[in-house]
């Protein structure tokens, strides 16, 4: 068994952790504060290839494995939540599904631009009705001709506004059930194709979440990703890579949490000493250290299961569940250890705890994850 990142992924470790800590760092405050999308920092990493990160290079990516990935995830959320979930939805849940299902034309045309950081991509699956559930999809898709006709609503879709690709889920034929869903591939711009209501949040508030609306929308046949009524199961497949991403994420938060609050602990003084030779303190940083090292193992262990090609949705689940809900708990007490400061703005700990929570409920809720791990264990996987 070895433990050891190789020396390519801690290259890329320490590559991403130093952009993080000089380019997204400074301004992360002022994006959030003002809920704007961080343009530039996104440009700049699509520059230094990790928008596509497990896209082979010839297809534009990075050509690293899911490990690498990870890492990646980690160091950026460390610094912005906001922008992790960006990439991480960029590589996970619109690379992935067109680089495993795509024809070469669909790479050609659709993955290569959102791999080499040229434009963004989203993933539109989830509705007003079709959350957890996501087999209720009411967004219809009809075939005429030699086009297909989309009429519906997505809410909740990162990156929407931004994006250039969007991976679109829709009912073909409602008599099939999951298997009546197809999966399409639409731009921005095609005729038909809006965005609505974008979202004010509590946390990540520099990510975009937004509407996409579909009236009439006509796209022609040959953007049909992967086979008709195929697309749940590619929805499925591509939200187990997804949520090794979020819970990248959630160990970034988490991280920077300890981080922050090992500072405080060490500069702020009561009763005469640091509060960190305080043994309520001590026993709190001594949690969390070992909490986020416990995540951090469960999430390079299910990416490293993606990359030696074993099955890895319940590993991705578990590392999920654990990291996110690690990561609430951290940002907790990374609040309290701080004390009052802890819920004023001059410190980030108030926005870990903010960020931390969405963690919790996209790409699967802790709900949907303790369901597909039981259902796993139950069933002797
Ligand atoms: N891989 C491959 N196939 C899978 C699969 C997986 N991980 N999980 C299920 N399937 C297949 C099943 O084998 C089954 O196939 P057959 O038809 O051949 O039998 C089919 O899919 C249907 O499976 P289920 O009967 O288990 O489906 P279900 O309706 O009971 O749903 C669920 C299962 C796990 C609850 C699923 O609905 C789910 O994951 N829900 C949560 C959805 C979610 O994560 N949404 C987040 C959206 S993205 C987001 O958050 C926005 C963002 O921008 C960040």
């Amino acid at each position: 068994m070895d433990f050891a990142l190789s020396k390519e992924q801690l290259m890329i470790q320490q590559m991403v952790r130093e952009f993080a800590q000089n380019e997204i760092e400074p301004i992360v405050a002022e994006y959030e504060a003002e809920g704007r999308f961080p343009e530039e920092i996104i440009k700049r990493l699509g520059e230094i290839g990790i928008l596509g990160m497990t896209v082979p290079k010839e297809l534009g990516g990075g050509g690293c494995d899911t490990v690498s990935y990870t890492l990646a995830i980690e160091e950026i959320s460390r610094a912005c939540a906001s922008t992790g979930i960006a990439v991480s939805v960029n590589n996970s849940l619109a690379c992935f599904p067109l680089l495993t299902f795509g024809t070469d034309e669909q790479k050609a045309e659709f993955l290569t631009p959102i791999a080499n950081g040229s434009s963004l991509g989203a993933f539109g699956l989830t509705e007003p009705s079709a959350g957890s559930d996501a087999a209720m999809q009411q967004t219809v898709a009809v075939k005429d001709g030699d086009d297909y006709v989309i009429n519906g609503i997505k809410h909740f879709i990162t990156n929407a506004t931004v994006a250039e690709v969007y991976i679109v889920f829709a009912m073909e034929d409602k008599s099939k059930g999951t298997r009546g869903i197809t999966t399409f591939i639409l731009k921005k711009g095609d005729p038909g194709f809006t965005f609505g209501t974008i979202e004010d949040k509590l946390g990540i508030r520099a990510s975009i979440q937004a509407e996409l609306v579909f009236e009439n929308c006509r796209i022609p046949a040959s953007r049909m990703l992967g086979q008709s009524g195929k697309g749940f199961k590619i929805a499925m497949m591509t939200l187990d890579v997804g949520r090794i991403g979020v819970a990248s994420q959630a160990l970034g938060i988490a991280q920077a949490s300890l981080d922050r609050s090992i500072q405080f602990a060490n500069e702020r003084e009561q009763f005469g000493k640091p509060i960190g030779r305080l043994g309520a303190i001590q026993e709190a940083v001594a949690n969390m250290a070992t909490d986020i090292e416990a995540a951090r193992m469960l999430v390079r262990y299910a990416a490293w299961c993606k990359d030696s090609g074993k099955p890895f949705s319940k590993e991705a689940a578990m590392a999920k569940l654990f990291a996110s809900e690690m990561a609430m708990a951290s940002a907790t007490k990374a609040i309290q250890i701080h004390g009052g400061y802890g819920y004023i703005k001059d410190y980030p700990v108030e926005r870990y705890f903010r960020d931390a929570k969405i963690t919790e409920i996209y790409e699967g809720t802790s709900e949907i994850q303790r369901l597909v791990i039981a259902l796993n264990v139950l069933s002797g996987k």
